[in-house]
């Protein structure tokens, strides 16, 4: 108990007559560990958690001495995505996990400080949606607009869409369904640069081929050194856990924006929304 009111997830007060007991009590952090809270994060920690995802950390050594994508790989010979492809309780797990994530993100995205970001939109496609939530919350809150769930067919299998919901399965390198959004959150700081070069391409194109001007709407996380101790810790251990499971890093200002201008997209804004995390339009 004193390292779980030291890292503060319970609260400590003296009880009794002569406050002489100690007494537990919940913080706002623990709050979100309850089964049912409705924005619950223990999905996610479920799967950071999983030894699938734990044990490539071991691997570290072995990888920097060989040629492999990453510690992942060295560990499962296959990657992240591969694997989830083949291993139904990972998939399921890893799906969970992230929609648990959205939950909270789709929260905060329709609530009236930043829904205006999908006001004017006919039609919208969150790429690498995973299993929908982010977009059923989108869907629900602007009926009038058409939401596309794009993942890999793995993920979406099986999934029934509503009256201005669907999904589709498919690959993102290869094309990326017309739109007049597109949606990238958590999907962009799994890949390497030359990667993600290739998938605003993608976008590009899409938004090209729909042919009512557009934007692509970014939620990840933009670093910065600046603020507290526990928010750069969190950016840094983050950027980590990217390179160990997939190609990708968390990248700061000046590294996102060159990611944008080499995809030959004209400029940005970025609105910070969560904790660590911001919004970022950019535009064709
Ligand atoms: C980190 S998860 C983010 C999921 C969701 N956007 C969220 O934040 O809850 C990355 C997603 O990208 C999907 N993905 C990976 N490779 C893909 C590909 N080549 N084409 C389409 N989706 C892909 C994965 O299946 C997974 O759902």
């Amino acid at each position: 108990m004193c390292i779980l009111v030291h890292s503060g997830f319970f609260r400590c007060q003296k009880l009794g007559e002569n406050n002489q007991e100690d007494g537990y009590s919940l913080t706002n952090a623990s709050h979100l560990f309850l089964k049912n809270e409705p924005m619950s994060v223990t999905p996610f920690m479920n799967i950071m958690l999983d030894p699938m995802l734990t044990k490539p950390w071991y691997r570290l050594a072995s990888w920097l001495q060989n040629d492999d994508v990453n510690a992942f790989y060295t560990q499962h010979g296959t990657t992240l995505w591969g694997c989830a492809g083949y291993d139904p309780r990972l998939n399921h797990l890893f799906n969970n996990g992230m929609a648990s994530d959205s939950q909270l993100v789709g929260k905060v995205l329709v609530d009236d400080k930043h829904r205006k970001v999908f006001e004017g939109l006919s039609s919208l496609v969150d790429i690498g949606g995973g299993t929908g939530t982010l977009a059923k919350a989108i869907a629900d809150a602007f009926p009038h607009l058409d939401c596309t769930v794009f993942d890999l067919p793995h993920v979406v299998a099986g999934l029934e869409g509503m009256k201005n919901l669907k999904f589709v399965g498919g690959d993102m390198f290869e094309t990326v369904p017309p739109a007049d959004a597109l949606l990238l959150k958590w999907i962009l700081h799994d890949w390497s640069d030359e990667e993600c070069v290739k998938m605003l391409n993608r976008c590009k194109e899409a938004i090209k081929k729909n042919g009512n001007g557009g934007k692509v709407i970014i939620i990840d996380m933009v670093r910065t050194n600046e603020g507290d101790e526990e928010s750069i810790e969190t950016q840094l251990f983050f950027d980590m856990l990217l390179m160990v499971l997939v190609t990708g890093m968390e990248r700061n200002e000046e590294e996102w924006a060159k990611l944008f201008f080499e995809a030959g997209f004209s400029g940005y804004k970025i609105f910070p929304i969560l904790g660590v995390r911001s919004l970022i339009e950019v535009y064709p």
